[in-house]
């Protein structure tokens, strides 16, 4: 993992969501990807997540974090309080 960050309430979070494998997740506020990659971990083997965040940045950070799961994971890059449709270009896989 690139970016030292802690996920917090990680238990909590994934208690809260009853995670099951095969779910389909959004993570809203990604940011480095910690609880992204635990949601994902969690709905093995077949769950998929959509990871929003405004930062574009954060976003390329998760991308890099999360690319062992690429294949069950979708990146957008918006702004979750908007209420335009979010917007159907995906953020490039490398
Ligand atoms: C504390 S970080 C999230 C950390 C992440 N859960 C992890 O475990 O790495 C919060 C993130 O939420 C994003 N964010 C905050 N408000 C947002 C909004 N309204 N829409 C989309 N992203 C938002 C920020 O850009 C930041 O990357």
């Amino acid at each position: 993992m690139e970016v030292e960050h802690t996920p917090v309430l990680l238990q909590e979070v994934l208690e809260g969501l009853q995670i099951k494998p095969g779910g389909l997740y959004i993570d809203a506020t990604t940011g480095a990807g910690g609880h992204s990659r635990a949601i994902l971990q969690a709905s093995a083997p077949s769950g998929r997540l959509l990871c929003i965040d405004a930062d574009p940045l954060a976003l390329e950070t998760a991308q890099r974090n999360l690319a062992d799961f690429a294949t069950r994971v979708r990146f957008v890059c918006a702004n979750f309080l908007s209420s335009k449709p979010l917007p159907h270009k995906r953020v490039s896989r490398r």
